[in-house]
């Protein structure tokens, strides 16, 4: 076993929070934390990557006598073809580094969906969280969730094509809806007119929705 994955077990078993590698800054993710902290759930998150802001999100789910519904939706990768028709470039278009840090978990055995099962398990967090592989746009469900993180909103595009399937499965009786890299006002005013929150606040290029009762969390 690595020794990644060693201390990662350790970590996980001493209380810990040994994050997965990934995409966002430990202060996003002590934020995510503690919102996910306040919310009853369920949770839903799109783009976990290889999990590491759903580590975040799951921890403060651990010591819950009856843990409510998590699910992760993640595209996931497991070749270059694969990536390369989603996104329409090469992985290989980025910078080298950025390219080397996206093909490890592409190449491996069972791709980035391996990784990202592995983080979970590793943490202890693998039976608190369902992982629904494939895109957003073809995750059906009838339930409304309480806590939602988006991260897969870091453009216009990106906006408009993943924000409309997530407006249904809020519950505006009560939810914390978060995306990542809201960076412009263009940007924020986008997610403002679809989502029509009761509240809203930026944290640096956080944006953090309310609706009902969650205002007052
Ligand atoms: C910036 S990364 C997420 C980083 C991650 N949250 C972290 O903590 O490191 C964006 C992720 O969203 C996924 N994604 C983007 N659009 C998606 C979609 N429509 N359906 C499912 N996954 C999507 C990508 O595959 C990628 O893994």
């Amino acid at each position: 076993m690595k020794i990644r994955r060693i201390l990662a077990r350790l970590a996980a078993s001493c209380g810990l929070l040994l994050p997965p590698e990934g995409h966002v800054s430990k202060r996003q993710l002590l934020r995510l934390f503690w919102l996910a902290r306040k919310s009853s759930g369920p949770f839903l998150e799109v783009g976990p990557w290889v999990g590491r802001s759903t580590s975040a999100i799951a921890w403060p789910l651990r010591n819950r006598r009856n843990p409510s519904k998590f699910i992760t939706i993640e595209k996931g990768f497991a070749s270059l073809e694969d990536w390369e028709n989603f996104w329409g470039i090469s992985v290989y278009a980025k910078p080298p580094k950025l390219a080397e840090r996206y093909t490890r978990h592409i190449l491996r055995p069972g791709g980035s969906i391996a990784s990202l099962s592995e983080n979970l398990v590793d943490r202890g967090l693998g039976e608190l969280v369902t992982i629904f592989v494939g895109d957003l746009l073809n995750f059906c469900s009838t339930e409304q969730f309480r806590f939602i993180y988006c991260d897969a909103a870091h453009d216009l595009t990106e906006i408009k094509r993943n924000l409309p399937s997530l407006i249904p499965l809020i519950d505006r009786q009560n939810c914390i809806f978060v995306c990542d890299d809201i960076k412009n006002p263009a940007m924020c005013e986008a997610v403002l007119a679809l989502l029509q929150p009761d509240a809203h606040r930026l944290y640096g290029d956080f944006f953090v929705a309310r609706f009902g009762a969650a205002v007052d969390a």
